[in-house]
Formats: C-alpha cells, structure tokens, sequence
C-alpha cells in the first residue's frame, strides 16, 4: 500500500514516517518537491505515484502569522485539501486530513463533539475548516475520506511548546503563560497510531465515522502544560528546580489571533472504534521529556 504523507519534516509528519506499519510504502516529498501552493505540484504528484492513501498533515501552521499572510494560509490550508481532493476522486485513492480544535469558538463550555457546529475564530482555524468541507464535498460520497481533528500538539520534533518552554527554563527565564485557555493537549505519537489504524479498518472495510477527534486523555491550560514539563523536567534532572512560571490572562498577552478559551475536543468515541488506548497527556508528556533528555544532556 503507499501513502503520500505531506508535511514530512514537521511533527506529525516526523512521526508518521517513524511509526509507519510493515507493508506500507511512504512517499514523502519535501516542500521543494511538493509544494501545497501549487495545484499543479498536487495533481502531478497524485498521477505520478497514484498513492492509496494521502496523510495530509502539512498546513501553514503559525496561528499568529496566518492573520497576516491570508491568503497563503488558504492556500495550503484549505485549496490543497480541495486539489488532493480532485485528484483522488479522478485517479482514485483515499484522503486522511487532519485538522484543529481550531474550527470550532470555544463557546460551548464542554467537550466538542465531531458533530458540532464549527465557527472559527481566526485565520488559521477558519482555512483549516474550508479544507474540511472541501474534501467533504468532493470525497465523502464515495466514502473516501476520513477527517481527524487534533488539538496542541506535544512532541519530540520541532520547534514546538514543550520545547520552547524547557529552552526558556535552561536559560533561567521567567515564564509567563496563559491559563485561560483549555485545551487537549495530543502526543503525535498517539495521534500517529490513530492515523494508520483509520487506514488499518478502513482497507478492511470497516466503517469509520468521516469526523473524528484525536486527543489524549485529561484536559489543561497552557499554564498547566509549562508547569507540569518544569515539574517532570526537574525530577528527571533535565533542569534544577528553580525555575519561575507564573499564570496569565489571554487579555495580558499582545495577540493577532483569537483562540478559543475552551476546545476540548471529545474523542472517547474515536478510541472505542480505533480499538486504541487513550492515554493521559501528562503520561505522554513524560515519554516525550525522557526521549528529550538525550538531546538536552
Ligand atoms: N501543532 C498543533 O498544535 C496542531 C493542533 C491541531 C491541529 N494541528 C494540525 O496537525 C497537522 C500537523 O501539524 P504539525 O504541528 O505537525 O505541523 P508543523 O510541525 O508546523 O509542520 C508543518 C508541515 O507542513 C509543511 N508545509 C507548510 N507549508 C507547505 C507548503 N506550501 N508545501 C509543502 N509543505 C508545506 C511544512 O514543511 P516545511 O518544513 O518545508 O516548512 C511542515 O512539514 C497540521 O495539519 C495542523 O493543522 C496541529
């Protein structure tokens, strides 16, 4: 079987080449090869490799960033879906997009369901939910695509949270994070084996729903984040304990974007039907700071 995975050199494109099942060939194209912005780079590549499965996991991903450059966000973000979209309906071959917490405003004040009603803040969350549609529209009728929607990704790779903040802890900064935002925060491991097991049932002709929400278990600000990696990275010695993380408002901190203050994202239903065990965030977080220490020692 070959899956085209895009997004390659981020986080979850990282850990998707690194968990790949036996039996599954990875295309997997950096940017210079496969660009999202060009709907010509997308067709070509679906007729030259006429890959089964396409893992879309590249996406203009800066949130701040996208409120200022719109219309490249849309590109990728919501046009590329709809051009992988095209293609595999004409060439045939299946789409797994994934996509954010960020489609939704935050409001409801509980756990989002797949079904719920989405209604984007910003830039990002709103190209995200266009390419949702649009690979609906084209794919969904002959069940050919499958949408998971993930929220705060947590890894080894890249420049992201968890790294920020132990850099900031080594160079004894004093951090101040928001604690007025909850979220889910998601392991790319975890979300990873979810990835190839929708593919597992879904060549075996099980049904899966075409929404689903991936996250681990237990919810946080990002406060709850900052301080749980300071406490972890402590005891582990990545850093001694005199590190200072102190909680803040949204409204204390300058932003382009709006971010909802709730979006946690439901997915008991989606660990059920994968057959998947849904760990606790601060247990992934864990195994992500041990799989740290070597590079930080
Ligand atoms: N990070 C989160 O907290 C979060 C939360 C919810 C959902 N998601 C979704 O999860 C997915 C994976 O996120 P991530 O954090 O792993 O992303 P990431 O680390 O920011 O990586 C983004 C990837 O997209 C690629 N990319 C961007 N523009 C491109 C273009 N024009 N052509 C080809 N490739 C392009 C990047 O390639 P280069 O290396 O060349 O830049 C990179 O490989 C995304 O769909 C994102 O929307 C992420």
């Amino acid at each position: 079987m070959k899956v085209l995975i895009t997004g390659g050199s981020g986080q979850l494109g990282k850990e998707l080449i690194e968990s790949k099942p036996k039996g599954v060939e990875i295309i997997a194209k950096s940017r210079s090869l496969l660009n999202l912005v060009s709907k010509e780079s997308c067709l070509q590549t679906v007729i030259e490799h006429r890959p089964d499965w396409i893992i879309n996991s590249a996406a203009y991903t800066n949130v701040e960033k996208a409120e200022e450059e719109k219309e490249l966000a849309y590109a990728i973000n919501s046009l590329a879906p709809k051009y992988f979209s095209e293609a595999l309906n004409e060439y045939g071959g299946n789409l797994l997009q994934i996509s954010t917490d960020y489609v939704f405003d935050g409001k409801k004040g509980q756990p989002y369901l797949p079904t719920d009603e989405k209604n984007p803040l910003s830039v990002y969350g709103f190209t995200k939910a266009k390419g949702e549609d649009y690979a609906l529209q084209i794919l969904n009728k002959h069940k050919k695509v499958n949408i998971i929607r993930t929220s705060w990704l947590i890894s080894p790779y890249g420049n992201n949270f968890a790294i920020k903040v132990i850099k900031a802890i080594l160079k004894k900064k004093e951090l101040r994070i928001i604690y007025d935002q909850i979220g889910s925060p998601t392991s790319t491991k975890l979300l990873a084996n979810a990835c190839w097991k929708t593919i597992a049932l879904k060549r075996l002709k099980n049904s899966i729903p075409e929404i689903m929400h991936v996250c681990n278990s237990g919810i946080a600000s990002w406060y709850d984040i900052a301080f749980s990696i300071a406490d972890i990275g402590s005891k582990m010695k990545l850093f001694d304990d005199k590190y200072s993380i102190h909680p803040i408002l949204s409204s204390d901190y300058k932003s382009k974007a709006n971010r909802p203050t709730y979006s946690v994202l439901d997915s008991i239903k989606t660990f059920k039907k994968l057959s998947l065990q849904q760990i606790h965030w601060r247990n992934s977080l864990e195994l992500i700071l041990d799989e740290l220490k070597e590079s930080i020692d």
